[in-house]
């Protein structure tokens, strides 16, 4: 089948910087950290072989490192083509863990990447588990290697667009193996699409571009965790921010939250950046592009390049493109110049480098809980999508106070009787939103 390429990264050399900055983030990342403390005897994913595809970025070799100490074969790639950190890939790569990854792959590249952790070592044995963000590496198991699907005890998704795709699959009855939602545990979804966006959004404009975001008009399409965080952060930028939105609920929270809520065709003229948060395809259209202002930013933050119509812009228009940098493209329609930043694809992880350590630990500490639960009792779930229990959900919030030095007040036995709830939780029914 596919012969033993060990890894294959940018710079093996960049493996001692990749190093350093893997211990700083250790100190960031108190969930993952207590989950090898508490389970390091234990040994629970002991015979897991785990293919993963995700970001590969500091904060994931710090999962990636996890998984390993808690008894896992791992293999990585990176589940975007500019997403890798090439000294954290090397920094794995030099402690013998199979990662095939670095900055600035193309599209071909990239699915060889992924093909290459589906079997594992010199034995070629195949994954037994799969890690997934965004849902190409478990398309690829699904759909080009069916023969694997009957080893594979489950998978654990990490991102809003690659679940929408496991429910997709659910509803056509096309998932051979029992799912973990990761995304919508409430310390994932409600913390890392939100508060990382808050930080990793204008992080990404002022690396790419160094330009002056106070005073800006920024238009933020979509307004669900990501667009709350993303509208968030150039607000905190002094940038007058405007929203568009297509539900009703989230269009009404963005105005109580002090957001003008209009139609992108209104706002795009005036606009300085516009950037897309919504998950789904073709927001950013050739009309828009025309109507644009000259040296306007388009960028995208959702998991997924097809928010901005790239084709349009590469191809049908006539191809204008003039690379400033990389990942930071100039393009000039009707005269006026538009910058394209990761050419449409999510701008914090292909300009900056994603979200900081903490909140990460906060979602890969739920990916940890998930891949533990589906290797050790995947008999007790269906071929369906499931979601962690709100306690597990809790104990991850829980592994991240003490790092804020928070004090977590203590129910009272007769306080936990009135309201409902036991002392050790859930505290919270399940229809709590948050
Ligand atoms: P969400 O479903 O909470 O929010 C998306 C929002 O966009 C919804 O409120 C929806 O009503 C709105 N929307 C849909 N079509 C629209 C349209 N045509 N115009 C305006 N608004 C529209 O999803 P979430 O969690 O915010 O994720 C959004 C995307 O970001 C997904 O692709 C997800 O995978 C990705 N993501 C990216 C991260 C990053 O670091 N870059 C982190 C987490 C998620």
């Amino acid at each position: 089948t596919i012969p033993f390429v060990p890894f294959k990264v940018k710079d093996i050399s960049l493996a001692d910087w990749g190093r350093k900055e893997i211990e700083l983030a250790e100190a960031e990342m108190p969930g993952l950290m207590a989950l090898r403390e508490e389970y390091k005897e234990e040994q629970p994913l002991k015979g897991s072989r785990i293919a993963g595809c995700l970001h590969m970025t500091i904060q994931t070799a710090v999962l990636i490192e996890t998984l390993v100490e808690l008894g896992a074969d791992v293999t990585w790639s990176s589940c975007n083509i500019f997403s890798t950190q090439d000294h954290a890939a090397a920094a794995i790569a030099a402690a013998g863990i199979p990662v095939y990854a670095w900055k600035g792959m193309n599209e071909e590249e990239f699915d060889w990447a992924i093909e290459q952790t589906l079997f594992f070592g010199e034995d070629r044995e195949p994954l037994n588990m799969i890690l997934d963000d965004g849902g190409d590496l478990t398309n690829m198991v699904l759909d080009r290697y069916p023969e694997l699907t009957s080893g594979i005890k489950g998978l654990s998704e990490e991102t809003t667009t690659g679940v929408h795709r496991l429910y997709e699959r659910v509803k056509n009855g096309t998932l051979p193996m029992p799912a973990i939602n990761v995304n919508d545990s409430v310390t994932k979804s409600k913390f890392d699409n939100k508060y990382g966006c808050k930080e990793s959004a204008v992080d990404a404009i002022r690396r790419a571009t160094d330009t002056m975001l106070a005073g800006k008009k920024v238009v933020v399409a979509g307004y669900g965790d990501v667009g709350k965080g993303t509208a968030a952060s150039f607000r905190g930028a002094g940038a007058i921010v405007t929203v568009t939105e297509i539900d009703p609920i989230c269009a009404l929270q963005a105005c109580m939250d002090g957001f003008e809520v209009k139609k992108l065709e209104s706002v795009v003229p005036n606009a300085d950046i516009v950037i897309t948060t919504t998950g789904n395809k073709d927001i950013i259209r050739e009309e828009h592009f025309r109507a644009l202002k000259d040296k306007a930013i388009v960028c995208n933050i959702g998991h997924f390049d097809n928010e901005i119509d790239m084709a349009w812009l590469n191809g049908e228009y006539g191809n204008t493109k003039d690379e400033i940098k990389p990942q930071v493209d100039k393009y000039t329609v009707e005269g006026k110049d538009i910058i394209i930043l990761a050419e449409g694809r999510l701008v914090n992880l292909g300009c900056a480098t994603g979200h900081p350590s903490f909140v990460m630990s906060n979602s890969f500490t739920n990916q940890t809980l998930a891949q533990i639960e589906l290797w050790k009792n995947s008999s007790n779930y269906e071929n369906d999508v499931y979601m962690l229990p709100k306690h597990l959900d809790e104990k991850v919030a829980k592994l991240h106070l003490a790092r804020l030095g928070a004090e977590l007040t203590e129910l009272r036995q007769d306080q936990a009787a009135y309201i409902g709830v036991t002392v050790e939780g859930p505290y919270k029914p399940e229809y709590y939103r948050y």
